[in-house]
């Protein structure tokens, strides 16, 4: 069975596959409206249950979206609404959700809880983000940089900020689609030591500059996301601003990257905050373009995982 729980855990080949077939369902749709139909419908009669314990405006629509133009359904449920807020196990939640529907995706806190599910659902478990990975942002940011750039594989990829959940699946791609990273940002706020490890024993130059001038030189493309997550508390934010303000994405900074160097953030963002008006809305932008294709990078990822 194929669960889509991170992608350093998904094989190389697979995940080249998935994106291949997101970019061409893409250019199929061709500018159709939204609800559309796909001409094909590989979810036809399928059920999806997409699980939310933390907000959620991009996975949410982007997924109930994906789902109908396949030919699917969806239902949305609240982690709070569900008996699962209300102390029954994981395990036996995906014992019975396997009864009910043909795919879940899970948005969570801790990752052990998608490791549960996934170990005791009897139908694919997709990783919606957790605390510590955001592997479907990661799968949309690469088929968006490539529509714009070609491949990914050689460039170098800058990530200013906080080494976070979405940073550390972009290790996890940087090892699996061959491209390199610079980390920049305060030494607190490393991304985990496992993961820097992984993308270098699978070859890939990763790279922790303090400097965000210096980091960004020949950069192909920028990234960086919000200063706090969703889970973080009050004083760890007003911390998190102050040491962060230096690895602000600004123009200044994006001039010391390659010329034709790219700028992408998950979102939501913070205007003015990690990352300027100016450059969010300017030329080296594709951030409208990487939300969309959340949309056909997750059409691509459910379609592998129910092998359809
Ligand atoms: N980038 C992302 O996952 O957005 P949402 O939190 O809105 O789903």
């Amino acid at each position: 069975m194929n669960h889509f729980l991170d992608i350093h855990t998904t094989d190389a080949a697979d995940l080249r596959g998935m994106i291949d077939q997101a970019a061409a369902m893409k250019t199929a749709r061709n500018g159709r409206p939204k609800a559309a139909p796909d001409d094909d419908q590989p979810l036809a009669g399928r059920m999806v249950a997409l699980i939310f314990e933390k907000p959620s405006t991009r996975t949410r629509v982007s997924f109930d979206v994906g789902v109908r133009q396949m030919g699917g359904q969806t239902m949305i449920l609240s982690g709070a609404d569900m008996q699962l807020g209300h102390g029954e196990t994981i395990a036996d939640t995906a014992r019975v959700l396997s009864r009910y529907v043909d795919l879940i995706m899970i948005r969570t806190f801790e990752e052990s809880v998608l490791h549960e599910l996934a170990e005791y659902s009897s139908v694919p478990v997709i990783n919606g983000l957790t605390n510590r990975t955001h592997p479907c942002q990661i799968m949309a940011d690469v088929l968006t940089y490539e529509e714009h750039r070609g491949p990914i594989a050689g460039k170098r990829v800058v990530w200013s900020g906080d080494g976070n959940n979405v940073c550390a699946s972009m290790l996890h791609a940087a090892g699996q689609f061959g491209f390199d990273l610079t980390f920049t940002g305060p030494q607190t706020l490393d991304p985990e030591n496992e993961w820097v490890r992984y993308a270098r024993d699978k070859g890939r130059d990763v790279q922790i500059v303090r400097d965000p001038m210096q980091a960004v030189q020949g950069a192909d493309l920028i990234v960086t996301d919000t200063w706090v997550s969703m889970h973080d508390s009050q004083s760890t934010r007003e911390r998190r601003h102050n040491q962060l303000r230096p690895y602000q994405v600004n123009e200044r900074l994006m001039a010391e990257a390659k010329p034709d160097a790219l700028f992408m953030h998950c979102l939501p963002a913070h205007r003015d905050e990690e990352v300027t008006s100016e450059v969010m809305d300017g030329p080296q932008s594709v951030i409208w373009d990487e939300a969309e294709n959340r949309l056909h990078a997750q059409k691509a990822v459910m379609r592998w995982c129910l092998g359809v």
